[in-house]
């Protein structure tokens, strides 16, 4: 156990991500204690021992749920170390014609992208501001946040939620060495894009989403977004309403 902030570990949640696996990969890289957490823990198991014997730091697994959320503080209580950066990488794209009209699956996607993440980082908020030097919460959403589509509204209005979430937390806790950052992804090719015909310019992958969001920590930004896609989108936020109707995107 250290007080020293850069030697305490990274809590990865939803670490079978592929988003998730790369940025752990390059936080052990500079030397970070990894913690991977996820439903299916044994899962993890190849990842931790591939990451710990390639970078020569501890690697340990936890089973976690971002579903429920009562346990949310227990499940932090409980790790073998405090950790200095939680990143939550959790995200259930779903099918929006199923979820419209399906009260259990709304739910699902709901509390998977928007409570369940939100719950967390809540109390990982919370402990990590009490910790000695420089810590960071870091949840991950989506441009689908942006704007509402035909095509994903549920998925996008849960990443909405967990952003405006993010938002007063990061207010709140502003006075404090505790960075909140938000992500907005684009399109990135992982296991939740996989089959989808997506425009190639403004596909990234993995790893370099990954490296956004450790430069983004290093760099303390509250915001993480490939500047392909933050001029895209401060396009389409701004698109009259008359006008964003009759688009296909
Ligand atoms: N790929 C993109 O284009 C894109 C764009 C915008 C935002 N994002 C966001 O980026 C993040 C990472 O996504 P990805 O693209 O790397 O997708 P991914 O490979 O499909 O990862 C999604 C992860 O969420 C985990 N998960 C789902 N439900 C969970 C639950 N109840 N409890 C714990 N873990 C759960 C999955 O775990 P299992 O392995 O157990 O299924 C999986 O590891 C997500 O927040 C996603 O919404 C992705």
């Amino acid at each position: 156990m250290t007080d020293a902030p850069d030697l305490r570990p990274a809590l990865i949640l939803g670490a079978g991500s592929d988003i998730g696996r790369e940025t752990a990969r390059l936080l052990a890289a500079k030397g970070r204690p990894i913690q991977l957490a996820g439903r299916r823990p044994e899962a993890l198991a190849r990842d931790a021992a591939d990451i710990a014997a390639r970078h020569g730091v501890p690697v340990t697994t936890h089973a976690w749920d971002a579903t429920d959320l009562a346990a949310a503080g227990a499940f932090l209580d409980g790790l073998p170390e405090m950790p200095g950066i939680v990143l939550c990488a959790v995200g259930l794209l779903g099918d929006q014609e199923e979820t419209q009209d399906d009260a259990e699956a709304i739910a699902r996607i709901v509390a998977t992208n928007f409570t369940g993440p939100a719950a967390m980082l809540e109390a990982a908020a919370a402990r990590l501001s009490r910790l000695p030097g420089k810590t960071a919460v870091v949840g991950i959403g989506s441009v689908a946040g942006d704007r509402g589509r035909a095509r994903n509204y549920w998925y996008g209005a849960a990443k909405a939620g967990f952003a405006t979430m993010l938002s007063g937390l990061r207010q709140r806790y502003a006075a404090t060495d505790l960075l909140v950052t938000l992500v907005r992804p684009g399109f990135v090719a992982t296991a939740m894009t996989e089959g989808m015909d997506l425009p190639g310019p403004l596909v990234i992958s993995a790893e370099q989403q990954a490296k956004l969001i450790v430069e983004g920590v290093e760099k303390r930004r509250h915001h993480v977004i490939h500047w392909k896609w933050a001029l895209l989108m401060s396009v389409i936020r701004n698109l009259p309403e008359a006008v964003f109707l009759k688009t296909r995107f």
